[in-house]
């Protein structure tokens, strides 16, 4: 969301704007209360709504920080009410702010679309604390699994970029397993808790960098581990699993092994290895970047 109060503006990224009216056309979004940006956007009377493509993650941390002075990193041209309007994003959305509601700690904003521009790409979401890109359930669940290959592979397969196409597996191969996790009655979060402290003690921090998740679904999953008497802190902060954690640990990553056995049985040994290589020389070839 941007906007420009005459002398200065403001940008933040949000993911509670919703589409509320056709005729009129309206959408809404909330703001929190405490936000630096409140006053601008409430001063500014009208508001752009920038939609993200899947690869402006950067862009979207960016204006997610307080202070930073975030147009200066980006580009960006004036719109027509004098909201900023964010460069290669996938739509926009000119909005005279027409009413206001309070909303608890947050001030819902409801807008009325005056001007709007829609581009080619895939927009970036963000739930369960990460970024993701929204998959075509209803045409994939219509489908046999030889369309589904070859759609796929059509649909992609020529300017497809690697990212997407990482995305993409790492999407379905973990939503597959997510029956089994039900089944095991822990969160995504508990899961991966489980098998980085597996090999290793860790703390908090060093979980969270590669975790993925929110620090309020890791701390929850923590103290669900910690009720179980999986959990022991030892000196200098380090967590790791006890006796008990680690018997349930081996008992998890004897039902990854077994999913991941069916998963790949169909797969040649050998591109399988081509394609394991690769995958490392990726990590590597990333981290180094
Ligand atoms: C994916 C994502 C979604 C967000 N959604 C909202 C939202 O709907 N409303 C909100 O007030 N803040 C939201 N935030 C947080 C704001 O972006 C952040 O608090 C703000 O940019 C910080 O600057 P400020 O406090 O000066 O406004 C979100 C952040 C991210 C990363």
């Amino acid at each position: 969301m941007t906007a420009c109060n005459g002398t200065d503006m403001a940008g933040m990224s949000v993911n509670s704007f919703a589409a509320l009216s056709l005729e009129p056309p309206l959408v809404l979004w909330s703001i929190r209360k405490e936000s630096g940006s409140l006053k601008i956007f409430q001063e500014a009377r009208h508001y752009a709504v920038n939609i993200l493509s899947d690869n402006q993650v950067d862009l979207s941390n960016l204006f997610s920080k307080g202070d930073e002075d975030k147009f200066s990193k980006t580009g960006w041209f004036k719109g027509k009410l004098g909201a900023p309007l964010l460069r290669d994003v996938i739509c926009t959305l000119e909005c005279s702010l027409e009413n206001t509601i309070d909303g608890g700690d947050h001030l819902i904003l409801i807008g009325r679309v005056k001007h709007y521009t829609r581009y080619n790409g895939t927009p970036l979401l963000f739930y369960q604390g990460r970024y993701g890109v929204a998959n075509d359930l209803s045409s994939i669940m219509n489908q046999t699994e030889a369309e589904k290959n070859a759609s796929f592979t059509s649909k992609y397969n020529t300017h497809l970029s690697l990212l997407r196409r990482l995305h993409y597996v790492s999407h379905l191969v973990s939503s597959r397993f997510n029956t089994q996790r039900q089944e095991l009655n822990i969160s995504v979060a508990e899961f991966r808790i489980y098998s980085w402290l597996n090999s290793q003690a860790m703390s908090k921090q060093e979980l969270q960098a590669c975790i993925y998740l929110s620090q309020e679904e890791i701390k929850d999953a923590l103290q669900e581990m910690e009720n179980r008497n999986h959990l022991e802190y030892i000196t200098n902060e380090k967590i790791h699993l006890t006796n008990s954690g680690r018997e349930y640990a081996m008992f998890i990553n004897q039902r990854v092994k077994s999913f991941e056995a069916k998963m790949i049985q169909n797969i040649d040994k050998k591109d399988l290895e081509t394609a394991l290589r690769v995958i490392d020389n990726l990590i590597t070839q990333a981290k180094n970047a």
